[in-house]
């Protein structure tokens, strides 16, 4: 089994990396958080990756708003290489990101979404099931691809959408599997027990 170095992108509170760097101290996941990168100032993310004695890096994502491209995808690439990364983890990374990054670590970008795919692609997820009526909402763990959320699937876990839910209320259900399934998909990874074959990600006997 190899041990994953794995470079994290996101934007906001950093509880699914935290939930990686707890695994890996638990010793249920083989897997080194090599750095976290972020493209808001001050995010939490980067506070959480510090106190773990992981490098926290901001990199500014100019000009562009939604994406990572151009010269700031460069400077994540050259970030991620420097520090021996072989695995991408976006985890609540509010960017779309481009072929660059998906060139460099081929069918090693990995992220989590807070919806069973194909779902509910997209912004705020669980709000989107919710006002749907739907009765299961959850999370999917995926390789990522060129479109929005549409990679093959590695692991997904199902809640119920409960009576009386409020967006926050089913987000917090929701991100209570994510923490398990996120560490879950990355053992996988590392023991070599996935191939993927078209869309389809088969799961080979430990
Ligand atoms: C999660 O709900 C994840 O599914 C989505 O963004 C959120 C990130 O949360 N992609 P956190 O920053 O890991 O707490």
């Amino acid at each position: 089994m190899r041990t994953l170095q794995i470079g994290v992108l996101g934007s906001g509170s950093g509880s699914n990396m935290q939930s990686i760097l707890d695994a890996i101290v638990a010793g249920a996941l083989n897997a080194n958080v090599a750095c976290v990168i972020s493209d808001v100032p001050g995010a939490r993310i980067l506070d959480r990756a510090r106190k773990h004695q992981v490098p926290g890096l901001y990199l500014d994502p100019a000009p562009f708003k939604t994406k990572l491209d151009g010269v700031a995808e460069q400077r994540v690439i050259e970030t991620l290489r420097a520090h021996g990364v072989d695995t991408v983890v976006l985890a609540g990374f509010m960017r779309m990101v481009k072929p660059g990054l998906l060139r460099a670590f081929p069918n090693r970008v990995l992220n989590i979404h807070p919806a069973l795919l194909p779902a509910f692609p997209g912004m705020h997820a669980w709000a989107q099931a919710l006002d749907h009526g739907a009765k299961v909402a959850g999370c999917t763990v995926h390789f990522v691809d060129e479109g929005m959320d549409t990679g093959p699937i590695i692991v997904q876990r199902a809640v119920p959408v409960l009576f009386g839910d409020t967006p926050a209320t089913l987000h917090a259900r929701i991100q209570v599997q994510e923490h398990q399934a996120y560490p879950e998909a990355l053992q996988l990874l590392a023991e070599g027990r996935l191939r993927v074959e078209g869309r389809r990600v088969h799961v080979l006997p430990a």
